[in-house]
């Protein structure tokens, strides 16, 4: 199967929170692809940009994906040019669904969502509640009620007891502590999508979990995908096992960004250290891991280049 294919916009609502909910279907009336709990498709804009959305509701034989997007006016343009561009009618390219943030099987599960980071959450909670698994705790966060997306939606899935609902205001201060949460490790898993700086709060609070027992996923919930900490950060160089050659990364931009500038061909995907797509082995060096994925053995010999940077003058890759 090709990797693009077109469907048409078959309705596009405005939610809460400069959330809006697009519903894609085929033209043919032909079923879409399947899709689990927890995946994505990739949407081409009218201006080329691809960007990422998480596909909500049941993937077992979709008619039609709904997506829910936030319009980001300061992100980079993808989100508004879909909400504002896109007519009702207008074919548009989307790539088949692809999971890098899958429900795994646990006898609990916790879930933590920021904004728009509820979408894969919306569908992991959907399936376990078609399995009657109702072991599961939502701490949903947004700025306020009425900013509170697909809210009516978990009402109707969930208990009240199973949701923590959280509004900071807009201010930091008023920021959730998800400590009494994460400070007793449980045998479950963790799934956390939102903001970068929800995840890195998440991340550093677990770090006493089981390896793996956390999972991350920030697609579309930050409104740009620049390293999530640049405070501190230096330049360095990359060194290309294979050929030798150098690659000075700057002190502003990923390894990926510079290496790419360089004329170097390389994948990605989330950009956010959380899919896996930009992996590369490591060499020698020593290595800043910033990804939410790698495990400590896999940080021995393997970097996410989108992410993670060099603690050393020189990192040597190969790819
Ligand atoms: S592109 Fe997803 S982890 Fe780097």
């Amino acid at each position: 199967m090709q990797k693009y294919f077109s469907l048409i916009v078959k309705e596009k609502n405005s939610l809460e929170g400069d959330v809006y909910q697009l519903i894609l279907c085929n033209p043919s009336g032909d079923l879409l692809p399947s899709f689990t709990p927890g995946s994505h498709i990739e949407v081409k804009t009218p201006n080329g940009l691809y960007r990422h959305y998480s596909l909500i509701g049941d993937g077992k034989s979709p008619n039609q994906y709904e997506l829910g997007i936030k319009k980001m006016a300061n992100g980079r343009g993808g989100s508004v040019e879909i909400v504002d561009d896109l007519l009702i009618g207008q074919e548009i390219q989307v790539s088949v669904p692809e999971n890098f943030f899958h429900l795994d099987h646990a006898n609990e599960y916790l879930f933590i969502a920021g904004g728009i980071g509820i979408t894969p959450i919306l569908s992991m909670i959907k399936h376990l509640q078609d399995i009657n698994h109702h072991n599961f705790h939502l701490i949903y966060c947004t700025r306020s009620l009425a900013q509170t997306p697909y809210l009516n939606y978990l009402l109707e899935l969930i208990k009240p007891e199973q949701l923590t609902l959280h509004h900071d205001e807009g201010s930091t201060s008023n920021q959730i502590d998800f400590w009494p949460y994460l400070a007793e490790p449980k045998e479950g898993l963790i799934y956390c999508c939102g903001p970068s700086p929800m995840m890195e709060d998440v991340k550093g609070m677990t770090g006493h979990w089981d390896e793996g027992s956390v999972r991350f996923e920030d697609f579309g919930s930050s409104p740009t995908k620049l390293p999530m900490s640049s405070e501190g950060n230096t330049s360095f160089e990359v060194k290309h096992a294979k050929t030798g050659n150098n690659y000075p990364i700057a002190q502003d931009k990923t390894i990926l960004e510079s290496l790419r500038e360089q004329g170097v061909s390389l994948s990605s995907s989330c950009e956010s250290g959380t899919c896996g797509t930009c992996l590369v082995r490591l060499i020698s060096g020593e290595p800043d891991h910033r990804d939410f994925i790698l495990d400590s053995t896999r940080q021995q010999s393997e970097i996410l280049i989108c992410i993670s940077r060099s603690k050393s003058p020189v990192l040597v890759l190969d790819w």
